[in-house]
């Protein structure tokens, strides 16, 4: 593979010829990009040598590539940004280039990045480097650290950037994942039942649970088809193909279609299980003083239905919102409907299920396997999930 290690000006620099060294070591070729401020803590002549080529670092230099930021975007493959500052996250978060390495990034938007943060553990914490950090994992770059640690400014926290060896595994992890060329299916949110023409059964799902896991899956380097039903939210992501549903039987039939392309699927939505029987092209009027008798029908089980097309090498995720004898229902649904996960939560855990950023989760493997999280943002319960079914 063709890697830019790009510089930032940290005191993290100092570990950079070896990063350098062991992915020339691994076989990779290596180019060099740094900032004006990386060339204090890092010499040219080091980053030269042990990557055999010249240092990219001057926007206007006249040498072998006059617009290298366009040139070394195309001889690359991947770009690492380490150490990767607070400075430079918040510039490629709000589209800034101003210098050699920023421009470069740039241009790098539809090709893999991983960045290193690096920095005292206060500027980490910060509400903009977080907010900075999150618009770019949104955008699929993918983190590296920081780790916790003794720091040079002598405090201890986190801020410090991962090993070497660490930056490497995730390259090399990385290019396998991406290489697999994986399609996942991802269902999300409510789905409608219309009644007539303005009202509708529906439930209170808001969607956020399987956006995350889309987004997870994707910075796997996953191609995702997420099929969603009525939702506020938005996703844009270049693996991400969004298909917007109303009913549980449009979501059945986008589903059934996506699933024989995929490797596996993993079912958030929040299926309606029931449907009227007739749906009223007006508006219903009310009927003097009587009540009124609404006849339901069943839905479609979707999950059922792909448990039962599941081909050999399919990975099959469900969930189960549970009330009460959560892991004896949840235990039920794995096997009746032919699972290899299932991941329950409990509307009795404060925090979880329905609406909120947070979720707490079991997941139940066929092969007796149990991994239980804390309460945790569903960003964060997402990347559990997709690691724990992929690995
Ligand atoms: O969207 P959020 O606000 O973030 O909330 C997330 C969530 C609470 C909706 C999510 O974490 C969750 O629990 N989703 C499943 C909700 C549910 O309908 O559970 P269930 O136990 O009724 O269904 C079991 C499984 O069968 C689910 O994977 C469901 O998608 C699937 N199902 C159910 C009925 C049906 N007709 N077709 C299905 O595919």
């Amino acid at each position: 593979m063709n890697i830019i290690v790009g510089i930032t000006g940290g005191i993290a620099a100092y570990k950079v010829p070896e990063l350098v060294r062991l992915l020339v070591k691994a076989g990779h070729e290596v180019r060099c990009a740094a900032t004006e401020h990386a060339m204090e803590f890092v010499t040219r002549v080091t980053l030269e040598t042990v990557s055999g080529h010249p240092l990219y670092s001057d926007l206007f230099a006249n040498n072998e590539h006059s617009t290298q930021h366009i040139s070394l975007k195309d001889w690359g493959d991947l770009l690492i940004v380490a150490p990767a500052t607070a400075n430079i996250i918040g510039k490629v978060a709000n589209g800034i280039a101003d210098d050699a390495l920023s421009t470069l990034l740039l241009a790098f938007s539809q090709k893999p990045v991983i960045m290193a943060p690096a920095m005292n553990s206060l500027m980490w914490a910060h509400p903009a480097v977080q907010r900075n950090i999150e618009t770019l994992r949104g955008w699929g770059i993918r983190m590296v650290g920081p780790e916790k640690g003794e720091l040079a400014c002598g405090t201890d926290g986190i801020g410090r950037m991962s090993e070497p060896e660490a930056i490497v595994a995730e390259v090399e992890g990385g290019e396998r994942k991406a290489a697999s060329g994986e399609r996942w299916l991802v269902t999300a949110g409510p789905t409608y039942e219309r009644i007539d023409s303005v009202r509708f059964i529906g439930n209170y799902s808001s969607g956020k649970m399987g956006f995350a896991l889309a987004q997870a899956l994707a910075e796997t380097g996953a191609d995702v088809e997420l099929v969603t039903g009525p939702t506020h939210l938005n996703i844009s992501h270049p693996h991400i193909h969004v298909v917007r549903v109303e009913s549980a039987r449009e979501m059945y039939a986008a589903a059934t279609k996506a699933f024989p392309q995929c490797k596996g699927a993993i079912l958030s939505a929040a299926v309606a299980d029931y449907r009227p029987a007739e749906c009223a092209d007006h508006k219903l009027k009310k009927q003097g003083d009587e009540g009124m008798t609404l006849q339901l029908v069943q839905n479609p089980d979707i999950l059922a239905t792909l448990g039962g097309m599941k081909q050999e090498g399919q990975t099959l995720v469900g969930f189960a919102l549970e009330t009460d004898h959560e892991l004896e229902n949840a235990q039920g649904k794995l096997q009746r409907k032919h699972l290899d996960y299932i991941v329950m939560n409990s509307l009795r855990d404060k925090g979880a299920g329905f609406g909120v950023d947070t979720n707490k989760v079991t997941i139940l493997g066929t092969d007796g396997s149990r991994t239980e999280s804390p309460l945790m943002s569903k960003k964060e319960v997402a990347r559990l999930i997709v690691n724990t079914i992929t690995s």
